[in-house]
């Protein structure tokens, strides 16, 4: 599909969203010019004075006729809306279903800045190195206030909130620079808060990466972090302390105090260190201690990275 004064389409989905985009503007596009000529024709043709027949002319029978009429413009518009929203709520739920196979990537945002951290701890400020072909899932949230992570290449846009997480995810089909804009007024920056995603061949970004190797992964920092808050002194293997095991937790169902049961996914694990008192696992003592205030966005991350970790291999947290 030809882009006719858009970005370029870069991801999986631009084509697919530019092509909703075409039909629909196309449809209302021909409803307009109809309801145009139509509304010249009748001017014309009864105008005051001209000699067409009139309403008070028409003999009863047609009255059939003007039912068949009145049916078909409301089931037709009817028709045409439903199949709109039908197509774009499919689009939607493509665009919020990430593959397995997603690299996660976390995404930080705040006055005026993105940060971006890849799973093996490569930090970056305002710009996102990632390959070509492979489904990339990005975690986001904000340090202050609501900001929204917008590529026009990619078709897409999700705002990121300060308090909780968002998502998003794409392939990216195209190599090259990609602009990333904020699109949500967030302050007097906000016009300068952007940066660049750059989509490189599989191969270039293995290079790249190698090239830009990190201290730690985000999984064996997020282990220093867990002892240096403290976690293991109540979720380690030799702790006295009854506390809810971490190990393989992550992605399980957990079953509550008050009888429900959630997902520990990562906003598990963040509401878990932030509003500890909130969910309550089942079969403990509300008596972990909230980090709000005290831990950063970033170790936040970190420490998701390391309960993860815990889940896909089998280790025991110490
Ligand atoms: Cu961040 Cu606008």
């Amino acid at each position: 599909m030809i882009a006719i004064g858009l970005p370029p389409e870069a991801s999986t989905i631009a084509p697919r969203v530019d092509l909703l985009l075409y039909v629909v503007t196309a449809v209302t596009g021909l409803v307009a010019i109809a309801i145009f000529v139509t509304m010249i024709v009748f001017g014309i043709r009864y105008r005051a004075g001209s000699p067409a027949p009139r309403a008070d002319d028409i003999p009863a029978l047609q009255a059939r006729a003007r039912r068949r009429v009145e049916t078909a413009w409301t089931l037709i518009p009817l028709a045409l809306f439903i199949a709109s929203f039908a197509w774009a709520a499919r689009l939607y739920m493509v665009r919020g279903t990430p593959p397995a196979n997603a690299i996660e990537l976390f995404v930080v945002a705040k006055q005026w800045m993105w940060k971006l951290q890849h799973p093996g701890g490569q930090r970056e400020i305002d710009e996102m190195h990632i390959p070509r072909g492979q489904p990339i899932r990005l975690v986001m949230t904000s340090q202050d206030v609501i900001h929204s992570f917008f590529v026009p290449a990619f078709r897409l846009k999700q705002d990121v909130l300060p308090g909780r997480y968002t998502e998003m995810w794409f392939t990216a089909t195209k190599t090259g620079r990609f602009h990333l804009f904020c699109a949500e007024y967030c302050g007097t920056d906000h016009a300068r808060m952007g940066g660049d995603v750059v989509v490189m061949e599989p191969a270039e970004f293995a290079r790249w990466l190698a090239a830009h190797p990190a201290a730690e992964n985000m999984a064996s920092r997020g282990a220093d972090l867990f002892r240096h808050y403290g976690c293991s002194g109540c979720h380690g293997a030799n702790a006295s302390v009854h506390a809810p095991n971490l190990a393989g937790l992550f992605g399980k169902p957990v079953p509550l105090s008050n009888g429900t049961t959630v997902v520990a996914d990562e906003r598990y694990v963040r509401d878990s260190i932030l509003l500890p008192e909130r969910e309550v696992a089942a079969g403990y003592a509300p008596i972990m201690p909230s980090f709000a205030g005290q831990i950063s966005e970033d170790d936040i991350s970190d420490l998701i990275a390391y309960i993860k970790r815990l889940a896909d291999t089998r280790e025991h947290p110490k």
